[in-house]
């Protein structure tokens, strides 16, 4: 086994002149140079090659294969969304048939666009009274499945942006029946697998392919993923070629020292770590218990108290320690409101609001003082707010809920000439463009869908509240939106 950082900082120090890339020569010429210039290189002798990886980087990936318990795994300099757009060319050819969790992520739908395929979608229940969207289970897969045998490979999302995990366990076990991959996008469970209290890693639970982006929950830079491969349903030469297209083909070096050392770090202090991470969670949920207005997700898991399920160790929770869901659902104020005040009042920036709910992601590196910070904010906030149930339930706003019309397919209509018409004039008219919350970039409307005024009013909704809506156009005090040209 090599050590990238190590062999990286000798190079930097010895005398051997680099007449290569990159540009600064190993001179700290700006200020962010001076802290990584030293291990800053490309592909020179004894550094092997990312994309025909034989010496210390086939070592290194060998091992975060044998860490997660894949078969094969290849480093991501790209973030997860190179990986995600490898695995779908691997798996998808020009007009086969792809199932997607709706909830799924926009890196999934740019690479089922890229790669012209037909889409079926998988809809997620949303948790009731949150409005953040659910697990997809192995029923439903089953019966698409079932409905449409053209389906050639299937992509879900677990954990999801706020937590919620699918039993890909059973999924897999399905989806296998029919001879066809699963992929799983783990991007934010990079950190499942080390510890009793989270659950597995898609990893080990039967997904043939897995991405997981580092640098959302383990101590490595922003952009580090990895990509795992299981099984003899995903053709691995493909994926290597996909991986050369997607990914750069300068790949960084401090990067990849950086998912050593992440995974070197999960290796060593990551249990303990994690130890102390769930104790300042369940600590801070009890404290939160004393919320009048403010309503904590998840609570419970399966009429589970998470406090009982912390005592008994008896089965892993179902959802992602470290996401905290602030629902504001029974309250006289919005989920944004409540991050303005979080942010403005108390400095505390929260990862996003969404209609009905605000969220707040912890990981190992949190101290005691994350916690306090919070805890203290909200208890205090929760005092001055008052208990307001609207005849139109916040969370009903939350995006997924219905399956929208199809009238063509995404690739074909995300291709066409759009116009941009006022939003009171959109019902019945085809979409031209993505519309979604980012974060979390689940799209509300896919192009090629046929809008109704029932979506029409959610994105006025959304608009309202001062959701960051992507995909619209405020202009002339009006909203418009990308629809195909011309009236069909
Ligand atoms: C569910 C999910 N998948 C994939 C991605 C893409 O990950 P990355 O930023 O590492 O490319 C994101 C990014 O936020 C995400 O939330």
């Amino acid at each position: 086994m090599g050590n990238l950082y190590q062999k990286l900082l000798e190079n930097g120090k010895s005398d051997f002149y680099p007449y290569h890339m990159p540009g600064h020569k190993r001179k700290p010429l700006t200020e962010v140079l001076k802290r990584v210039c030293d291990i800053d290189i490309t592909e020179i002798d004894g550094f092997d090659n990312l994309h025909h990886a034989e010496g210390i980087l086939a070592q290194l990936q060998k091992r975060a294969a044998k860490i997660y318990g894949s078969e094969e795994c290849f480093y991501l300099v790209g973030g997860s969304t190179a990986g995600i757009l490898s695995a779908i060319a691997t798996v998808i050819k020009r007009g086969e048939t792809f199932l997607i969790g709706r909830n799924c992520h926009k890196s999934v739908y740019h690479g089922a666009y890229l790669n012209g395929a037909n889409t079926e979608y998988l809809f997620p229940e949303s948790v009731k009274g949150v409005g953040i969207v659910g697990e997809v289970t192995a029923q439903q897969v089953q019966l698409a499945l079932e409905s449409n045998s053209r389906i050639k490979a299937v992509i879900i999302v677990s954990p999801t942006y706020e937590g919620v995990v699918s039993n890909v366990r059973e999924i897999a076990d399905i989806v296998h029946e029919y001879g066809i991959p699963l992929i799983v996008d783990e991007a934010h469970g990079a950190h499942f697998g080390f510890h009793e209290m989270w659950p597995h890693s898609a990893c080990t639970q039967g997904a043939d392919i897995v991405i997981q982006s580092l640098h959302k929950t383990l101590p490595s830079l922003t952009q580090t993923a990895l990509l795992h491969v299981n099984g003899n349903l995903v053709d691995r030469s493909r994926l290597k070629r996909f991986l050369a297209i997607h990914q750069t083909s300068s790949p960084s070096y401090v990067f990849m020292a950086g998912i050593e050392e992440s995974l070197d770090y999960m290796e060593s202090v990551g249990k303990s770590r994690m130890d102390k991470f769930a104790d300042l969670w369940w600590q801070m949920l009890k404290n939160l218990s004393a919320c009048k207005v403010l309503m904590i997700y998840p609570k419970k898991m399966d009429g589970q108290d998470f406090g009982d399920a912390k005592e008994t160790k008896e089965k892993r929770i179902k959802y992602d320690i470290g996401k905290l869901v602030i629902s504001v659902e029974n309250s006289n104020i919005s989920g944004q409101k409540l991050y303005d005040i979080l942010l403005n009042d108390y400095h505390l920036q929260m990862e996003m609001a969404g209609g009905s709910y605000v969220l707040a992601m912890f990981t190992l590196a949190d101290e005691q003082d994350a916690y306090v910070r919070l805890t203290e904010a909200l208890l205090e906030i929760d005092k001055k707010l008052r208990i307001s149930v609207p005849a139109k339930a916040k969370s009903d706003v939350a995006p997924n809920r219905e399956p929208l019309e199809k009238a063509m397919e995404f690739w074909m209509a995300w291709d066409m000439t759009t116009e941009l018409v006022d939003v009171d004039d959109c019902d019945g008219r085809i979409a031209g463009d993505f519309i979604n919350l980012y974060p979390p970039g689940v799209p509300v409307v896919v192009p090629g869908e046929i809008l109704k005024e029932e979506i029409l009013e959610i994105i006025k909704e959304y608009i309202r509240q001062g959701l960051p809506v992507h995909g619209v156009k405020c202009m002339e005090g009006k909203v418009w939106l990308e629809v195909i040209y011309g009236k069909q």
